[in-house]
């Protein structure tokens, strides 16, 4: 059963201090669904058009995986997340960002704010019947020409996300949701963003570019 805002919220805050030390070996089959989280991470930094001075915002941010990669390419970087833990952290590690408490469906900044918007390994925390409002607020902060940049644990089908979780056995998370491609795919597009483009990044592995047309609101 997916765990509610409030599990989620206690299970990142109880995490945030050991969180980048199990993440580091990622990639055997006792990651789960998280194996390959580092090389995904990598391309879709690759992927997103990141200018120097460019504002950047990633929701869910956590200890700032994805975030430090793009900081690195000269953006600013700003960061949103429910846990006071996890935001404690990145905190510390990227004093330079601006960090705020919020989530996906409650983001504290203004209207066509973000050149771009990121979020790694975060969305499938937002539980379906909030997804619609979820992505409505992505593209919300988001300025007219800007990038949003989902990656996340997704599947082309239902079919894929069953044989995964035979595949990965003991180790799937009954506490999560993963979203289908194309159910985010018709979300994003409802919510009036356009020219997507998705690659998958590793075997359980989604990631989406869309942009927000010009002359949109
Ligand atoms: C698996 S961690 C990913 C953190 C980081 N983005 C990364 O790639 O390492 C999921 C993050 O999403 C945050 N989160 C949980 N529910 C959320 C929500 N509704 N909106 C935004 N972030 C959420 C958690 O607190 C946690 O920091």
């Amino acid at each position: 059963m997916p765990r509610t805002p409030e599990e989620s919220r206690a299970l990142f805050d109880h995490w945030a201090r050991t969180y980048d030390l199990s993440l580091a070996g990622s990639d055997g089959p006792k990651a789960g669904p998280l194996a390959g989280y580092r090389a995904s991470l990598l391309a879709a930094a690759d992927r997103v058009p990141v200018a120097p001075g460019a504002a950047v915002l990633d929701v869910g941010i956590g200890t700032g995986a994805l975030a430090e990669l793009l900081a690195a390419r000269g953006a600013a970087l700003f960061g949103v997340d429910p846990s006071a833990e996890m935001l404690a952290v990145c905190g510390e590690r990227h004093p330079a960002f601006t960090l705020e408490v919020g989530d996906f469906n409650q983001i504290p900044f203004a209207a066509a704010r973000f050149d771009a918007v990121v979020s790694s390994f975060a969305f499938h925390e937002v539980p379906p019947a909030g997804r619609a409002a979820a992505c409505a607020e992505l593209a919300r902060v988001l300025r007219p020409g800007g990038t949003l940049c989902l990656l996340d644990v997704m599947f082309a089908s239902p079919a894929s996300r069953e044989e995964a979780r035979a595949a990965i056995g003991e180790y799937w998370d009954d506490e999560e949701d993963y979203p289908l491609v194309g159910d985010l795919d018709a979300l994003l597009y409802a919510a009036g963003l356009g020219a997507t483009s998705w690659w998958q990044t590793a075997p359980f592995h989604w990631m989406v570019l869309a942009r927000k047309p010009r002359g949109t609101a």
